[in-house]
């Protein structure tokens, strides 16, 4: 099911009762945070909050603020149109397995047919809601102007026209001693400069003044690898960035897509719907035409990085100022109806537990059509995505644990686990206790561990170098005798079933 905007996708929470309106004037510095913290701490993932009067530096912003939106398995299932995330996952595995792929290349390839051939090209047209408000950044307004009160989008209202700097979003400054404000939900359009094709990442924005920013594309991502060839070449590399529309789009971007598929494909795809793309006005690229922001720009090859950070980060720790690109601002453009998305990242869970667990269950298929072997993944809160992946196996045959280690590090972002253990196929991955369990019990320390090394996630602050660093397996699946384990291996204590359903129906267990 596709969402008009991110205001429509507000209403369809409300209608699904899963949001909450906060009617109170709430300040961008921290409070939002505070808020959304409790909430998203709550069990499931709580509501999502509709932030009616942000305020900015004390003065009311004309736009909302929604945040939560996709922090729940209802709400990530509502996004993609689905009653769950595991139907999407079945949906895209039975799409696949139309051909079954012979290699990790074939099944690339083959994931980028299946999303076309579900009519997820998207279209280009001529004008978008997301243009409705346009800002060319020069002159550059007062930052301070008492704008109206905030609309009431789910009422129809829509906002003033009137020019907007970054400064006057309601863009937060998330924890205490963030080194800035943050757009924390942003889709960032890149093209490769050889080859044209597109690419869509969310990236965080550090707001430095109403017309730069930061853009902290890490290392190893995509639009870190096309700006590389933009400053090899010296040429000004164009950017935009957009913001809400439909929910699809910040899952696209945030989903571990192989560098060259279009994000566009898998969020047209998703909503099935393609997506209509608008020219931006003031830089060479397409955007959503029914996004609610758009801020487009160049970074120039030139100009030297500047430091980005402090940021309270999704590891629970903040991430040290590290120097990244500077971003300037040419255009602002809305829609007239806009809310602003926000999220934050923090000590989890967070909201972005749920992002990133939809992306696994959603590639969950592809990883099996590469390793038949595997039954499920998890990636549990505690481990902020990469820092521990659980997966189940059925195991036929010796080493077989060792293989999946190697192969899930070899495998795109997957090659940023620092903890991976292996478990079998009767373990529930998502059961943290359970695992632990299995991995106290079935290891051998010494035996069944292998340590190595390999890329490190740049978030990580305790890897030696930006990047780099150790990686461990543990191997806590059953043993064999191939394996050079000689004793028996004793059975898991179980109740006879009969028995347990007799005392089940007796004592009412
Ligand atoms: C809320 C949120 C914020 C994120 N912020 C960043 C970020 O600032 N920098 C980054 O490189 N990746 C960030 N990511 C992860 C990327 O979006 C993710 O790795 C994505 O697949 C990158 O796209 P790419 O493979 O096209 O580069 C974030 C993810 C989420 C869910």
């Amino acid at each position: 099911m596709a969402f008009d905007s991110f205001g429509d996708w507000v209403r369809g929470l409300e209608r699904a009762g899963e949001l909450r309106r906060v009617r109170q004037p709430v300040a961008t510095e921290l409070e939002i945070t505070a808020l959304a913290d409790a909430e998203m701490k709550s069990p499931g993932g709580g509501k999502a909050l509709l932030i009616e009067h942000p305020t900015i530096a004390g003065v009311r912003s004309p736009f909302p603020v929604a945040i939560n939106t996709l922090g729940s398995w209802k709400r990530m299932a509502l996004a993609l149109g689905a009653d769950s995330v595991d139907a999407v996952a079945a949906e895209l595995g039975a799409l696949m397995h139309a051909k079954p792929p012979t290699g990790i290349r074939d099944a690339i390839h083959l994931l980028g047919q299946a999303l076309e051939l579900r009519h997820a090209r998207p279209r280009s047209v001529r004008e978008g809601a997301c243009q409705e408000v346009v800002h060319r950044l020069d002159p550059v307004p007062t930052a301070t102007t008492p704008w109206p009160a905030a609309p009431d989008i789910l009422r129809g209202e829509t906002t003033p026209e009137y020019p907007p700097t970054l400064l006057d979003l309601p863009i937060l400054k998330c924890w205490p001693l963030d080194g800035g404000r943050f757009v924390t939900l942003p889709c960032v359009v890149t093209r490769d400069p050889d080859t044209g094709e597109r690419n869509v990442g969310m990236y965080r924005i550090q707001i430095y003044d109403r017309q730069t920013t930061g853009v902290h594309w890490q290392l190893q991502k995509v639009a870190a690898r096309h700006g590389r060839r933009y400053y090899e070449t010296g040429r000004r590399m164009p950017v935009a960035i957009f913001l809400g529309g439909d929910p699809a789009y910040p899952f696209a971007a945030t989903a571990p897509l192989p560098d060259g598929i279009d994000e566009f494909l898998l969020a047209g795809y998703l909503r099935k719907k393609s997506v209509d793309l608008v020219k931006c006005l003031t830089v060479d690229l397409e955007v959503p035409a029914d996004a609610d922001f758009v801020i487009e720009g160049y970074v120039d090859p030139v100009e030297p990085l500047r430091m980005e950070g402090p940021f309270g980060d999704h590891t629970g720790f903040y991430t040290l100022p590290e120097p990244y690109p500077v971003f300037h601002v040419t255009a602002v453009t809305h829609r007239r109806d806009a809310v602003y998305p926000a999220t934050i990242v923090g000590v989890p869970p967070m909201e972005d537990f749920y992002i990133g667990g939809a992306s696994v269950k959603v590639f969950l298929p592809i990883f099996r059509m590469n390793f038949p072997e595997i039954v499920d993944i998890a990636l549990p809160a505690e481990g902020v995505f990469h820092n521990l992946v659980v997966v189940s196996i059925r195991k036929t045959y010796p080493m077989q644990a060792y293989k999946i280690m190697h192969g899930l590090w070899g495998m795109g972002q997957m090659m940023f686990t620092k903890y991976l253990v292996v478990v079998d196929d009767d373990v529930d991955v998502h059961d943290t206790s359970a695992v632990l369990f299995r991995l106290c019990s079935n290891t051998d320390p010494q035996r069944d561990t292998l340590l190595t090394r390999g890329p490190a996630d740049v978030l990580d602050h305790a890897t030696p170098e930006v990047g780099y660093g150790g990686k461990m397996g543990i191997d806590a699946t059953r043993k064999l005798s191939g394996e050079g384990f000689k004793r028996p291996w004793p059975p898991l204590i179980r109740m006879d079933p009969a028995v347990r359903e007799k005392m089940a129906k007796l004592f009412d267990l």
